[in-house]
């Protein structure tokens, strides 16, 4: 299967997972409106085939790039033409191009919006990450490479740009929107499908991203009272601990699973393999591609049982684990 890449990039990026997610949404087979909620990069609207949508996301960056090229103030060609010129002066710049990246930064954190600065600084960025600092300033250090636009990379970015602007549908059949989740999911009705990816709780947080239990418990809320069909990513498990929001909210809807390895990360937690879960509230009986092995609810006190089960086996205790010893895999 061929997956559209956006031209935006983040960590929590969900490219690998389109098969499996689309999987889902063939079975849920609504014949209404996408409508996503936590946006990002796009890569999962940009995948679902639909020609209606409402899209959102805290982030105005996001929002303004894909309304921009929606309304066409933002095109290919524009965007080579400019990739080249600030790639020319990235290359020349002092400090093997520290100093033009600097220069970008600090207009862009000035609040000259500018949307071809906002993805300047995604590409020039380190490893393709996206953190917003306490002010909403973008930061993220530079990825030390001053020729980072050579030519074939400025045409990767500027086909990705046309590559989305097919897909995005005029107004009024996608709509963009920089709101909060909850005032975009009770737009929803029955023949639509609504795919949530929030921040995930405990894990990467900045300024778009901050995301607490009672944000969890209201997604959850709302998503009960839907009338829409709805799927959610969110984390399972991993090699250290359980994603407590699983038991305390989503056990009570249909959850598959599978094991997912995030390259990018800042934290060691977040290099690690982790299972990734989708949360939906329809019958899942006929998904079995790529399933991880969980199509029923699974209750994480049969997860910990396991768990201890394999620990006794391997003779570890409570004891050693205090004493520094590695916790072993646990499913
Ligand atoms: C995990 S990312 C989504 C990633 C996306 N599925 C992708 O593949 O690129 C979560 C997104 O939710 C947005 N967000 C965080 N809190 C939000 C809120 N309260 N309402 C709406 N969007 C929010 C963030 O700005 C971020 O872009």
């Amino acid at each position: 299967m061929k997956v559209i890449v956006p031209p935006i990039k983040s960590q929590g990026i969900k490219t690998k997972l389109i098969p499996w997610i689309k999987d889902l949404v063939s079975i849920a087979d609504q014949k209404g409106k996408w409508i996503e909620p936590f946006l990002g990069t796009g890569v999962v609207a940009f995948n679902s085939g639909y020609k209606k949508a409402i899209l959102n996301d805290t982030n105005p960056h996001i929002i303004g790039f894909y309304k921009g090229i929606q309304d066409k103030t933002i095109s290919a060609p524009l965007m080579k033409k400019y990739l080249e010129e600030e790639g020319k002066l990235l290359s020349e710049a002092e400090n093997n191009g520290y100093e033009h990246y600097l220069k970008v930064r600090s207009r862009f954190n000035g609040g000259e919006f500018s949307p071809y600065d906002f993805i300047f600084l995604s590409r020039a960025g380190f490893n393709g990450m996206m953190r917003f600092g306490s002010k909403g300033n973008w930061n993220i250090p530079f990825c030390k490479k001053p020729d980072r636009f050579a030519q074939a990379y400025i045409t990767k970015i500027t086909n990705q740009v046309a590559t989305v602007s097919q897909i995005i549908q005029p107004k009024p059949n996608w709509t963009f929107h920089n709101k909060s989740f909850a005032d975009i999911i009770p737009l929803a009705s029955e023949n639509d499908i609504i795919y949530c990816d929030p921040p995930y709780y405990g894990r990467h947080v900045d300024y778009y991203n901050g995301w607490t239990e009672q944000d969890e418990e209201l997604l959850f809320n709302l998503l009960s009272e839907t009338k829409a069909k709805f799927i959610l990513s969110t984390w399972h498990h991993n090699d250290w601990r359980e994603n407590e929001m699983i038991n305390k909210f989503w056990n009570k809807f249909n959850i598959v699973t599978k094991d997912h390895f995030y390259h990018n990360g800042g934290n060691i937690e977040n290099r690690r393999t982790v299972v990734e879960a989708l949360v939906c509230n329809f019958d899942t009986d006929d998904f079995t591609t790529h399933n991880h092995g969980l199509t029923e609810k699974i209750k994480l006190e049969q997860l910990a049982l396991r768990f201890e089960e394999r620990q006794e086996a391997l003779g570890i205790t409570a004891a050693t684990q205090k004493a520094g010893k590695r916790v072993p895999k646990t499913v």
